[in-house]
């Protein structure tokens, strides 16, 4: 059952901050205030080199004998200069195989870059890759990062643990976050038990475990409730409220309206825009689009809106069809449209006048077409 504060979306006590954090390493509060961008990368890139499936390891000797390359590389990212300050909530968003997870796994150090550098808290990726860790809370979507064998508690106790923090700390912190996070009731059951959506929640309290000012969320909440994705999203504004950088990568439009101070488009490892949402809707050049429903003659329907419409749906049961169509003067162009589609033997049922959206930038920005977004089959 999920914590009511959590269920109404309340806010909830306030998750204190840890005082016994890593006696080695160096938190970012005792940092040079002057640094200004928590992560940052410069000319980030990282390509991959392509593979032979094990299935056809005849395809490996005969490249070789014929001293040819298995294929071209694949750039996963291009050139990539992010710099996300403290208390900002930037959010990474592109089509599935942009470079997002690819990005976060370079910054986190788990990747290392073809080309380019990565910064965090001032420290370089590769050549000061624990001092990094000791910064950074990542956290990558899919239920792996869990020790399935253990209670969710005992997981946060394992983590903290290799956090170097006391165990005072870990215990006060975990029952904090437990019951921030809705998972106080499971909190003493085995992590196989949990659905996908209480072990992601769980993922999310072991990445704050350790009070790191260097947040960074993949996909965060691709596989909760609405309500739980609520919570993460009200929890992840105020983390970045209290000075953390964060860095999410979301597929949810919505989510990165709601709460991303900035968000950049990548698409094909290349960051295409960035801003905030509203200005990233305005500098695509985006006007007001009015949502039809039709019926009558659509045939002609089609016919006289033209290279106007943005898009048609499918034909529903009743015959009727719905469309959209640019409307940069608002209703009035709602009334010439009715009154063209009425001399071509076609009514509008219904009208919606919706504002642009970041979903609709991001779609002119990616290319991607809305009827068939994956091209030809
Ligand atoms: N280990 C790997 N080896 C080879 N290619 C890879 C590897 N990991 C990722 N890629 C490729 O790099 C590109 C970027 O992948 P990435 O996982 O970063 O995309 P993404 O933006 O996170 O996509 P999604 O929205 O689907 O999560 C893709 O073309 C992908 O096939
Ligand atoms: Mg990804």
């Amino acid at each position: 059952m999920l914590h009511a504060a959590w269920a109404t979306g309340q806010h909830g006590p306030p998750i204190p901050a840890i005082d016994a954090g890593h006696p080695t390493r160096l938190a970012v509060s005792r940092m040079d205030l002057a640094l200004t961008h928590l992560i940052e990368t410069r000319g980030l890139t990282k390509h991959f080199e392509p593979r032979v499936p094990r299935s056809r390891p005849w395809e490996i000797v005969r490249r070789r004998r014929a001293s040819q390359s298995p294929g071209e590389a694949i750039v996963a990212v291009r050139d990539l200069n992010l710099g996300i300050p403290a208390g900002e909530c930037y959010g990474l968003l592109g089509p599935n195989g942009a470079g997002k997870t690819t990005t976060v796994k370079m910054i986190s150090t788990l990747l290392e870059p073809t080309a380019g550098a990565a910064l965090v808290c001032g420290y370089d990726t590769v050549r000061q890759g624990a001092d990094v860790r000791g910064n950074i809370g990542v956290m990558f979507a899919g239920e792996r990062g869990l020790y399935w064998r253990l209670t969710g508690r005992e997981n946060l106790e394992l983590f903290g643990r290799m956090e170097y923090m006391t165990g005072s700390a870990i215990r006060a912190r975990s029952a904090r976050l437990l019951d921030r996070l809705g998972l106080t009731d499971r909190a003493d059951q085995l992590v196989e038990t949990y659905s996908t959506g209480m072990k992601q929640r769980l993922n999310l309290a072991r990445t704050l475990l350790h009070d790191p000012p260097v947040l960074m969320l993949d996909e965060p909440t691709a596989a909760l409730d609405p309500a739980a994705a609520r919570g993460t999203r009200r929890l992840i504004r105020e983390l970045s409220g209290e000075g953390k950088a964060v860095l999410l990568t979301t597929h949810s439009m919505h989510e990165a309206e709601e709460i991303c101070d900035r968000v950049g488009v990548i698409h094909r490892g290349v960051l295409v825009a960035e801003g905030a949402p509203r200005d990233l809707i305005r500098a695509a050049g985006l006007e007001p689009r009015l949502e039809l429903r039709l019926s009558g003659d659509l045939p002609a329907a089609r016919t006289a809106l033209g290279d106007q419409a943005l898009w048609w749906g499918d034909a529903a049961d009743d015959g009727s069809i719905e469309a959209a169509v640019r409307a940069a003067d608002g209703w009035r162009t709602a009334h010439a449209f009715d009154e063209r589609l009425r001399r071509a033997g076609a009514t509008i049922d219904d009208a919606r006048l919706r504002d642009a959206t970041l979903e609709d930038a991001f779609i002119k920005l990616t290319g991607a077409r809305l009827e068939n977004p994956f091209g030809r089959v």
